[in-house]
């Protein structure tokens, strides 16, 4: 059997009538830059995060950037984030000019440690990151509480999280900016590139409105130097499709890893993703962790299993970084889980024997 990393075939065949009525329309309209659907999603998917505004941009690294820049982030600023993230996180912070400062994780949830967030602040922190990573929203609490006594800006990456919630409430209302991409493996993903700013700041709304076009306020009219980082009209007829079943997939994705739990669990040398009472967890992807990692990885490949490491490298230790003299040691829980961590295959159609299969070869190669 050959069980892919990720499919989307049969989420297509749900949705393909409805988007092709829809972009019918936008074509036909040819209202492809800002057009009524996009402006139609932003309210949308800002409703469904329980937040005012939404900001459609073209990606969730420009999500991140033009969030910073709203808030003035700039040369000699600091911002804080967890080193165990995609790179596009510490990215944006670079852009701006500011300097990334990375902090460990918590070895359960692979989150931000809101004590190490706390211990890295200084004078110049402006604004701190926290990922919710793999779909499992981070200790959201801790940390608006140490940033609110230090005025630093909270800024969620929820790049992999659409839907999940903590204490109840959705991620994107739980700092004061959220960060969302759309690329096509989210949760809730494009046919294409896409990204939303979501918020409840009305003047960072109104910030981020011109800075993805070109800073203007009217047609000619620019009172900012803006850039060009809007979400086309094609990409938010899709997502507006997907939206209505977000809720839907993601309780397919719950039910998959409760089968992978189960199958998983007498396993003593697998380590499966733990969900804190707290939160809900969306499995945009779904984490194993495993000894001799690499040797599994291939061995699970070599039975035609699609499985992936995010992430092998954590980001202070990544090439692109060296200026910033971080060496080995110094940021040890991430290390660790970046050398174990290994993501199974998840998607909301994934088949009940796809999944045996893969807890089956897991079994055969550890045992
Ligand atoms: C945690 C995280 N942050 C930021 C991004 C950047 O999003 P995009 O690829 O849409 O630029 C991604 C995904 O790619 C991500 O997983």
């Amino acid at each position: 059997m050959e069980v892919p990393f990720i499919d989307f075939r049969e989420q297509y065949q749900i949705i393909k009538e409805e988007i092709d009525v829809g972009l019918k329309s936008v074509f036909e309209r040819g209202a492809f830059i800002l057009g009524q659907e996009e402006k139609d999603f932003e309210l949308d998917f800002a409703k469904y995060c329980d937040a005012s505004y939404g900001i459609g941009v073209n990606s969730g690294t420009d999500a991140l950037y033009l969030s910073l820049s709203c808030i003035g982030v700039g040369p000699g600023d600091e911002v804080i984030l967890p080193s165990f993230t995609f790179i596009a996180t510490a990215l944006c912070v670079s852009y701006t000019g500011a300097t990334p400062v990375f902090v460990d994780i918590e070895e359960e949830t692979y989150n931000i440690d809101p004590e190490k967030f706390k211990e890295a602040i200084t004078d110049k922190t402006k604004a701190v990151i926290p990922v919710h990573l793999y779909g499992q929203p981070a200790n959201m609490n801790e940390i608006v509480a140490s940033a609110r006594d230090k005025n630093i800006t909270v800024i969620e990456d929820a790049a992999q999280a659409h839907g999940a919630t903590y204490n109840g409430k959705k991620v994107g209302s739980l700092g004061d900016i959220a960060c969302f991409s759309f690329y096509p493996t989210k949760s809730l993903g494009a046919f294409g590139d896409g990204g939303m700013i979501i918020t409840n700041n009305a003047e960072v709304n109104d910030k981020a409105f011109m800075l993805r076009d070109y800073g203007r306020k009217d047609s000619y009219d620019h009172v900012i130097k803006g850039f060009n980082s809007r979400l086309d009209t094609v990409q938010a007829v899709v997502l507006a499709a997907k939206l209505k079943r977000l809720d839907d997939w993601n309780k397919k994705c719950n039910e998959l890893a409760l089968m992978y739990f189960d199958l998983l669990e007498d396993l003593d040398d697998v380590f499966s993703p733990r969900i804190k009472a707290d939160r809900t967890h969306v499995f945009q992807t779904f984490a194993v962790r495993v000894k001799n990692r690499d040797k599994v990885l291939e061995a699970m490949k070599k039975k035609g299993i699609g499985v992936l490491v995010h992430y092998p490298i954590p980001v202070h230790l990544q090439v692109a970084y060296a200026e910033l003299g971080y060496k080995k040691g110094d940021i040890p829980v991430s290390e660790k889980i970046s050398g174990e961590i290994l993501s199974l295959p998840m998607f909301p159609h994934m088949k009940k024997e796809q999944v045996e299969y893969v807890c089956g070869a897991l079994r055969e190669i550890l045992i």
